[in-house]
């Protein structure tokens, strides 16, 4: 039984389709990481004996976590380094998610697992101490460094732009951060694909930028789900999206400007498993096409 960390997130979700009974999924109510003890975790974990955890949990409201830097430090700083030491007590692997604020976005070279490191901001930081705690836990562990994940449901940048468009005539979305929009569903495929390889491998823990092809600015990303929607003969009120600067928007954590990741390390290593990386484009398509619009409130 493979244990999946996170119920209702995006990428939780998603996880839980792609695996299906191979595995479960604990949610708060199954056990509240904000408030367990590390001996609860560890039992809880010890009583499953799952064959892998895949960690979808994580504090990711990244401007509250400004404020609420206990509650973020716990999720995503100490439970990593909790849910290794119980897999390693068990003997098995883990995979985790991370995300590209751990890296300096400077400049626009896209990062490789080898760039500098320089998280801006209480999640971005604490992402960074999760890795560190996960890799420190001796668990064999598969760590994902993703980014500007977007699902057909929850509440995330594809749902809250066609929501403004029905709204609005003009929108105002920064245009000077740079990344690779990310299906949840795209997510959970691939760590299908790698669960089977990563149980059977043998090498030690690893760190893997893992994106689709093509770069876009949230400027981009919010034109090009517009588009779709007007192919799809959606009816929307929105004539024009004015490109703004990340300093015309300010939020309470910085985000970088360069959130360019270089996937090449994950296509030596996994290529063969996870496949050729679509554009992110093409799975915009693919969301736009299974999103329930009455659900867009
Ligand atoms: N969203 C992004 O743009 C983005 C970008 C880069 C990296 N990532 C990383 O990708 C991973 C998945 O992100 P996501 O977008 O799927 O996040 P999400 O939608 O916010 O989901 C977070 C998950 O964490 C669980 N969780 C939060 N607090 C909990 C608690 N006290 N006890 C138990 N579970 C708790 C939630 O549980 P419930 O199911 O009970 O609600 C939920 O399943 C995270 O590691 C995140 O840091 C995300």
């Amino acid at each position: 039984m493979i244990l999946i960390l996170g119920k209702s997130g995006q990428v939780a979700r998603r996880l839980q389709e792609a695996f299906g009974d191979q595995a479960v999924a604990w949610g708060r109510a199954e056990l509240d990481l904000a408030t367990c003890a590390r001996a609860e975790l560890r039992a809880r974990v010890d009583e499953l004996r799952p064959s892998l955890i895949v960690n979808a949990a994580a504090y990711t409201a990244v401007d509250r976590a400004e404020s609420e830097i206990d509650a973020c430090t716990r999720l995503n700083s100490v439970i990593p380094g909790w849910i290794g030491e119980a897999a390693q007590a068990l003997g098995v692997p883990v995979i985790h998610y991370s995300t590209d604020y751990v890296y300096a976005g400077e400049g626009v070279e896209p990062q490789s697992e080898a760039s500098p490191l320089r998280p801006a901001g209480v999640y971005a930081r604490t992402k960074l101490e999760g890795e560190r705690a996960l890799l420190a836990s001796g668990a064999r562990a598969l760590i994902l460094r993703v980014a500007w994940v977007y699902d057909a449901e929850g509440a995330n940048f594809l749902r809250t732009m066609l929501r403004l468009g029905r709204e609005r005539a003009e929108l105002r979305v920064v245009s000077d951060q740079v990344g690779s929009p990310t299906a949840a569903r795209r997510i959970a495929e691939w760590t299908l694909r790698l669960a089977t390889w990563w149980r059977s491998e043998k090498t030690q823990s690893l760190i893997l930028n893992l994106a689709p092809q093509g770069f876009t600015s949230w400027h981009g990303f919010a034109e090009h789900i517009f588009k779709l929607a007007k192919d799809q003969n959606r009816s929307l009120k929105v004539e024009r999206v004015e490109a703004i600067a990340t300093s015309e928007y300010p939020t309470p954590a910085r985000r970088p400007l360069n959130s360019r990741m270089d996937c090449r390390q994950a296509d030596q290593l996994v290529g063969a498993y996870v496949g050729e990386r679509p554009h992110w484009s093409a799975d915009l398509k693919r969301e736009m096409e299974v999103l329930r619009w009455e659900t867009l409130g």
